[in-house]
């Protein structure tokens, strides 16, 4: 398989089911007897379907599968993380956050519904992600233990000891520290540890051993550094068209970045370097021709 293949492949494989599973809120709220308010409902349902890589469940449900439980079944935890990271992109677009007008190349939820509605959408989205999963799960069958222990999981990779955490690290002044492991820290934060738990969700609901968890968790880590050090590469590089947000965001806004710390060329090389140790991690699990091996020898080299 080529370089830039895999996640071609991968979503061939899980995009339709995924976008599928996330078309079907509407259906939702009107059983619910309209308790949703519809403004609501439309903002959420605005966020969640115009786009976006859908890295995250793919990601789930990938690992769930090398792991015996079908996509089918890990479903309700794919669309869980893609709520919470929806929600978390929501936020940081806010003005309070990045400022930022443009994502998944069309207006930010703020300049669609504004700043009220955004807030609240995104923490319908992060609060309804639990309850969303748990009850899906529990009708597919999942173990109810399994179903809880991955639960748990995510809430601490998304919450204050991951990326709403790093959120703060990245936009709180108070925050800073200086030194080169500052970038790393936010990163594994605010990006990595929800990739990491993306991957190792779906080991735990397949019932994957301790062992393979921390190799999938490893996996999951590198490829999420490499991932933000892209984006952060692409932020100073790459044309809103290519990228669907606003480039130059990061350096106006003079935040802590693989490129202002380490400067292009190096944080290229850097990139390089977590995709090779999650291409390495996942090779030992499942040998180095699957597709989630290639597909971290190739986000060091993604264009968008
Ligand atoms: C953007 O994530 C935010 C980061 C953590 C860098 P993605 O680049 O995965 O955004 P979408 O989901 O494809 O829009
Ligand atoms: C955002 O990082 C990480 C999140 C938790 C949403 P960025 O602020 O760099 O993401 P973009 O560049 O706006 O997508
Ligand atoms: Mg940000
Ligand atoms: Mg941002
Ligand atoms: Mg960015």
């Amino acid at each position: 398989m080529s370089g830039t293949d895999a996640l071609a492949s991968l979503r061939g494989q899980y995009l339709p089911a995924i976008d599928a599973s996330l078309a079907t809120l509407g259906e939702i709220r009107a059983r619910s007897g309209g308790r949703m308010p519809a403004r609501l409902a439309e903002a959420v349902t605005y966020s969640l379907t115009v786009g976006g890589k859908r890295l995250r469940p793919i990601l789930c449900l990938a690992s769930a599968e090398r792991f015996g439980v079908s996509p089918e079944k890990a479903m309700p935890m794919a669309a869980a993380i893609e709520f919470i990271h929806t929600a978390s992109l929501i936020h940081d677009d806010l003005p309070c956050m990045d400022d930022d007008d443009m994502r998944r190349g069309k207006p930010t939820n703020h300049r669609m519904f504004g700043e009220c509605m955004a807030v609240l959408a995104g923490d319908s989205l992060m609060i309804w992600a639990f309850g969303y999963a748990l009850s899906g799960l529990a009708r597919n069958g999942i173990q109810a233990g399994r179903a809880l222990e991955a639960a748990a999981y995510l809430s601490e990779a998304s919450g204050p000891f991951g990326m709403c955490g790093g959120q703060v690290l990245d936009t709180d002044p108070h925050a800073f520290e200086s030194g080169e492991n500052f970038v790393y820290k936010i990163a594994e934060r605010k990006t990595a540890d929800m990739l990491r738990a993306s991957a190792a969700v779906g080991a735990i609901l397949g019932g994957a051993a301790e062992a393979e968890i921390r190799s999938v968790e490893e996996y999951g880590s590198h490829l999420g550094l490499a991932f933000q050090i892209v984006d952060d590469i692409l932020d100073a590089t790459g044309t809103p068209e290519e990228l669907g947000k606003t480039p130059h965001k990061d350096e106006k806004q003079g935040k802590t970045t693989f490129v202002s710390v380490f400067g292009l060329k190096a944080a290229r090389r850097l990139a390089e370097e977590e995709s090779a140790m999650a291409a390495r991690a996942a090779a030992s699990l499942w040998g180095e021709r699957d597709e989630l091996a290639v597909l971290a020898r190739e986000l060091a080299l993604r264009s968008a």
